[in-house]
């Protein structure tokens, strides 16, 4: 089979892929066949699963929104995904044209067209990263030279931990990212969660993902909060994410399958 120009040479085609079945969800154009049949089989089996991925991106522009108005210039996206609607340089820098925003996905495919798209930006790049080595992002020269560690930043963890298993342990990961920021740094974070009624829909979704390289697992609003824990909780806390400073001009129904935070770390830290 060809690949389209987008595509890394070598990528794996025959597996279905979290960041190009969330590119699908979301209405864009990079993904193969084998990542529409998982998305569409995902959506047999819980209707309401795409509404569900809007409210997320919603969520990210917003909580992106907020840190800007608190000051933030900085942004490490780990697990950032293909670029779509409400990417995090086009929301920051509209606002403060002088933000830098740091992408990092694990997914080639995401990188190679994150870094198309950036071409000529300045204060915005896309590296190649997995969450479960921290250490390693934050060492990357990309990463040191595009975003000064002395200085806030926001690391934002939007849809990203629920692939990360107990055994990797999500809030080390986290406590690990945080020790290494200045106080007045924050982290945001959204995370898929059980909701009563869908049951048998989320089940039938959490055994789809079963069978692909990210499992996916729901969290409660406690053990997201305990993956937070070194941080203060900013207002409302751990709430469903379309009841994360929601838009007053948007009347969004609330989707409380998936869980929205920010996390400050003190300036006394
Ligand atoms: C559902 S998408 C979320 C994209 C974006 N953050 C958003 O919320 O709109 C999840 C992304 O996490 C990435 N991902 C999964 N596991 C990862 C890991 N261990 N390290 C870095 N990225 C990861 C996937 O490749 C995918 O692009």
């Amino acid at each position: 089979m060809s690949l389209p120009d987008w595509a890394p040479a070598g990528v794996d085609t025959t597996v279905p892929n979290a960041a190009r079945v969330y590119d699908y969800a979301l209405g864009g154009y990079h993904n193969f066949a084998v990542d529409r049949e998982f998305a569409e089989r995902a959506m047999q089996a819980w209707p309401g699963i795409g509404r569900v991925a809007y409210a997320n991106r919603a969520y990210l522009g917003r909580a992106v929104e907020w840190l800007v108005d608190a000051g933030v210039r900085q942004f490490l996206d780990i697990g950032s995904g293909i670029p779509t609607l409400g990417n995090v340089h086009e929301v920051a820098q509209a606002l403060a044209p002088d933000a830098r925003v740091m992408y990092v996905d694990i997914d080639e495919v995401a990188v190679m067209h994150s870094e198309a798209i950036l071409a000529g930006n300045p204060r915005a790049a896309a590296v190649q990263g997995d969450l479960r080595k921290p250490q390693e992002i934050l060492a990357n020269p990309r990463v040191q030279e595009l975003l000064d560690l002395g200085q806030p930043v926001a690391v934002l963890l939007v849809a990203v931990l629920h692939f990360i298993a107990d055994e990797d342990d999500p809030a080390g990961i986290v406590r690990e990212l945080g020790d290494a920021l200045v106080g007045g740094s924050y982290v945001a974070v959204s995370h898929f969660t059980r909701t009563t009624g869908l049951d048998s829909e989320q089940d039938r979704v959490t055994k789809l993902y079963d069978q692909t390289p990210t499992s996916v697992r729901a969290r409660t609003p406690e053990q997201v909060a305990e993956i937070l824990g070194g941080l203060e909780l900013i207002g409302p806390g751990v709430v469903p994410a379309t009841a994360w400073h929601p838009d007053p001009e948007v009347d969004e129904p609330e989707q409380p399958a998936v869980l929205a935070a920010v996390g400050r770390k003190s300036v006394a830290n």
